[in-house]
């Protein structure tokens, strides 16, 4: 399973990347915001440090607006990382329209706002590259968010369909390890999951124990 990181923190990317564990980027209006940047200034950036598939949100609600907005958005970044940048179109009648015409154009995009089944599969028939399921979003209203990623890896998997799964709104480590286990194609996961997924008890108390007993080895 690819591994991408859901922040527009750049301080974090940088510090995930260099563990070697990234394989693209997600961002959204809301991370973007919280990141107390330009959206401008760290496109550039992120673009540098991650050469995997990078999602920015357009912000425009009818078809042919997303479309301009998606493609002010490819012009901006530089020739060599174009091939990088994935669309994220929320999942809506006009956002399929837009997928549709940015499909056509060889436009990468990943559509977003994935709460069910069939709207993965509509997504998916309009072309797009990958879809969202947000699972968080649907544990928080009483919904078992994983019971859509195992829908949706089973209906693509019984058509063929090349459009990838990112798991995405995770929330803890378990919800990593259950999207793996189905067999999701990705997961976009916040900063702060990685940490502790990389995190045991029982290895800090391992270190700690070798380090004081090499202590005691005769040099
Ligand atoms: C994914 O692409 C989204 O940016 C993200 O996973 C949303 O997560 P949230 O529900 O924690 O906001």
């Amino acid at each position: 399973m690819k591994i991408f990181i859901d922040t527009a923190n750049l301080d974090e990317i940088k510090e995930l990347a260099s563990w070697g564990i990234v394989d693209g980027v997600t961002t959204n209006p809301t991370l973007v915001a919280k990141s107390g940047r330009s959206f401008n200034e760290i496109i550039d950036e992120i673009f540098e440090i991650v050469d995997g598939p990078i999602s920015l949100e357009v912000v425009s609600e009818k078809a042919d607006d997303m479309v301009k907005e998606a493609k002010k958005l490819v012009n901006k970044i530089s020739q060599k990382f174009r091939k990088n940048i994935a669309i994220k179109i929320p999942i809506n009648p006009e956002g399929l329209k837009a997928v549709k015409l940015l499909t056509k154009e060889k436009i990468k995009t990943n559509v977003t706002l994935i709460f069910s089944a069939n709207q993965a599969l509509l997504a998916a028939k309009a072309g797009a590259t990958y879809v969202s399921p947000f699972i968080g979003r649907l544990d928080d209203i009483g919904h078992e968010g994983m019971q859509i990623i195992e829908d949706i890896v089973n209906i693509f998997y019984n058509y063929d369909i090349e459009t990838e799964v990112i798991v995405a709104s995770i929330r803890h480590p378990i919800h990593v390890i259950e999207a793996a286990r189905i067999g999701a194609d990705i997961a976009t996961i916040p900063p702060d999951v990685i940490k502790k997924m990389v995190k045991h008890s029982l290895t800090d108390i391992g270190i700690k124990n070798f380090l004081s007993d090499w202590d005691k080895v005769k040099k």
